[in-house]
């Protein structure tokens, strides 16, 4: 019998999961549909048990139900630092649950950007959870300093605290309080979907820095702003494509190849 998997989020109709999915499917040989599903707002434990109970074999979760699909399974490791999950398994009537959005953007930017994050000084926009999910996969990944800003700085300096124990300097501060500059500068923040960039001064980026933006489909304010100041810039495209490959290793075993699907996105 064909495997389900799907993708719960609200909204979702504008989703490439499938596609991406559907894209690995083929390349892999695996026999498995998955589908985008609208959950109510206050309806998503409801939605996900649903699927599950239908023969569903597992799904993703997004916006904005990550974390309420964490208090509902057993979280792996690096779920429970991101506080959040994003990749849900169902085995032998447990619902396990997985976090690969930080996986994803690390190896973005390693495979797909070349940049090589051992040594590298970042700047992490953003202190809620998409920002939560990826600092220690960034740090792991051996940046040897990351400064955490975020509008209301006290979230900043929060995020910060809890990830002090795994070997770089980790700081968090206002905007306007980052030192120095950085080869690395993300936005984690949901400024841009409000059409607006953070309140960034451009002398943040050092010679040949990349600016980030999670959040892919649009050239972003933030994305602007950085071209101006003369830094490489990068959408979240390679990312979603990323954690989806992790989260289909996971659910299949088997690591399909990014770029075609990558280039295919890319060429609308
Ligand atoms: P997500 O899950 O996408 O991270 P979130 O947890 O609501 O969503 O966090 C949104 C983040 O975007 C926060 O860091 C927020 O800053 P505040 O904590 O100060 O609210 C940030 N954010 C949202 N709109 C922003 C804007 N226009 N400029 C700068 N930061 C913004």
């Amino acid at each position: 019998m064909t495997d389900r998997y799907a993708v719960f989020g609200h909204p979702i109709a504008h989703s490439k999961s499938p596609l991406i999915h559907a894209a690995f499917a083929a390349q892999t040989g695996q026999d498995m549909v998955y589908e985008a599903m609208l959950a109510p707002l206050d309806g998503f434990a409801a939605a996900v048990t649903a699927f599950r109970d239908a023969g569903g074999r597992g799904c993703n979760v997004t916006v904005p139900f990550k974390e309420q699909a964490y208090a509902l399974c057993a979280p792996s490791e690096r779920a429970r630092e991101a506080g959040a999950v994003n990749t849900l398994s169902f085995a032998d009537g447990r619902m396990l649950g997985d976090n690969t959005d930080g996986a994803g953007l690390v190896a973005d930017l390693t495979a797909n950007l070349g940049v090589g994050l051992a040594g590298r000084q970042v700047l992490l926009m953003g202190a809620g959870g998409a920002a939560r999910g990826v600092v220690g996969p960034l740090l792991r990944a051996g940046v040897a300093g990351m400064v955490i800003v975020n509008r209301t700085p006290d979230k900043a300096v929060a995020l910060a605290a809890g990830f002090s124990g795994l070997g770089a300097d980790v700081l968090g501060c206002g905007y306007h309080d980052a030192q120095g500059t950085f080869d690395l500068v993300i936005n984690a923040t949901a400024a841009s979907l409000a059409g607006e960039a953070p309140p960034l001064a451009p002398t943040v980026f050092a010679p040949g820095a990349l600016a980030y933006d999670m959040m892919y489909g649009r050239d972003t304010p933030f994305l602007a702003f950085a071209r101006a100041a003369g830094a490489r810039t990068a959408d979240g495209l390679g990312m979603l494509v990323e954690q989806a490959a992790e989260a289909f290793l996971i659910w299949r075993g088997v690591r399909p190849l990014t770029a075609p699907v990558l280039q295919r996105l890319r060429a609308g």
